[in-house]
């Protein structure tokens, strides 16, 4: 069992600062030693170094906020993520805010004929300029990754769309921009809002997610830890509210892990400036360490 771990402090796919310290408070809530003691021989590769300054905070793009930076870092990521594959270990991303869940996933599906993505989140991240509401790349990856939105972002490793709308499920999805509704509808893509866990329970909302999966040859998880109740997970930039539980949350990568179909992973959107004592981090370790094979006894 070998694991390469790589941390993206990106901040510039949304507006609130200090979800670049989420790679820090992960590692210190200390996913190296839990990984370690289930048997994984972990590679830490460090922080993608992203540019920073004041200035590049204040310069604003109207449609794609920091664009230049945002695309700059995806494009090392998918070359990172690509090469942990090539090593055939197990790539672990940690965010950073989603807007990397670009890079990850053109990295990602490179390896495989049918990459299919499962989407953890409150937010569906399907905008593109047209629709969202804000600017903030961090709302719109799942679309790129769809092959949707500016082509500089679409074309990061690899011209065509990284993933089939048909290989694409969202689970805990609670706020939808309209455009994004449109968007999902359109495409016919698989979502779980809370009502579908609510009414079906989240070991049956895993079951026919697996089984909806069962033709794609790997699958990537991309967790943003915003899918939580923000009662559980405080330490978040876009809260909000009727989220899962922390036990929700535990059985849906418990039984990941009992599928054996994940093939990569990223946990994103964990702010410790907004957190309380650390507990957003701890829970993302927690959930790493389920997803990967830790057992309660
Ligand atoms: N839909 C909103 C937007 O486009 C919020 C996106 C939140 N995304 C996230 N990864 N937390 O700005
Ligand atoms: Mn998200
Ligand atoms: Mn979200
Ligand atoms: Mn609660």
């Amino acid at each position: 069992k070998q694991l390469s771990m790589i941390g993206v402090p990106m901040d510039l796919g949304q507006m609130r600062r200090g979800v670049d310290m989420g790679p820090s408070a992960i590692r210190y809530a200390g996913v190296l030693e839990r990984l370690e003691e289930i048997g994984y021989e972990v590679e830490d590769l460090g922080d993608l170094p992203i540019e920073k300054n004041s200035r590049l905070l204040q310069k604003q793009q109207p449609d794609y906020h920091h664009y230049q930076a945002v695309k700059q870092v995806n494009e090392k990521l998918a070359h990172q993520v690509s090469s942990i594959f090539q090593n055939k270990r197990f790539p672990l991303v940690l965010g950073g805010d989603h807007s990397i869940a670009i890079g990850t996933i053109a990295g990602a599906a490179s390896h495989f004929q049918r990459l299919g993505v499962i989407w953890l989140d409150a937010h569906g991240d399907v905008n593109t300029k047209e629709t969202s509401p804000s600017g903030n790349i961090h709302g719109m990856p799942l679309a790129i990754s769809l092959g949707y939105g500016d082509q500089g972002l679409t074309s990061i490793y690899g011209t065509s769309a990284k993933v089939r709308p048909e290989d694409v499920v969202l689970i805990a999805t609670r706020e939808l921009d309209p455009g994004e509704k449109m968007f999902l509808k359109k495409h016919r893509i698989k979502v779980f809002t809370m009502h579908e866990i609510d009414l079906l329970g989240m070991p049956e909302v895993m079951k026919q997610t697996v089984d909806y999966l069962k033709h794609c040859d790997g699958v990537h998880l991309s967790f943003d830890l915003d899918s939580l109740d923000p009662d559980e997970a405080p330490g978040v930039g876009t809260p909000v509210n009727g989220g899962l539980t922390y036990r929700e949350s535990l059985i849906a990568v418990e039984l990941l892990h009992r599928e054996n179909i994940i093939t990569s992973a990223e946990f994103v959107e964990v702010n410790p400036i907004l957190d309380e004592r650390n507990k957003t981090a701890e829970k993302t370790v927690d959930l790493i360490s389920s997803l990967l094979g830790e057992k309660l006894l």
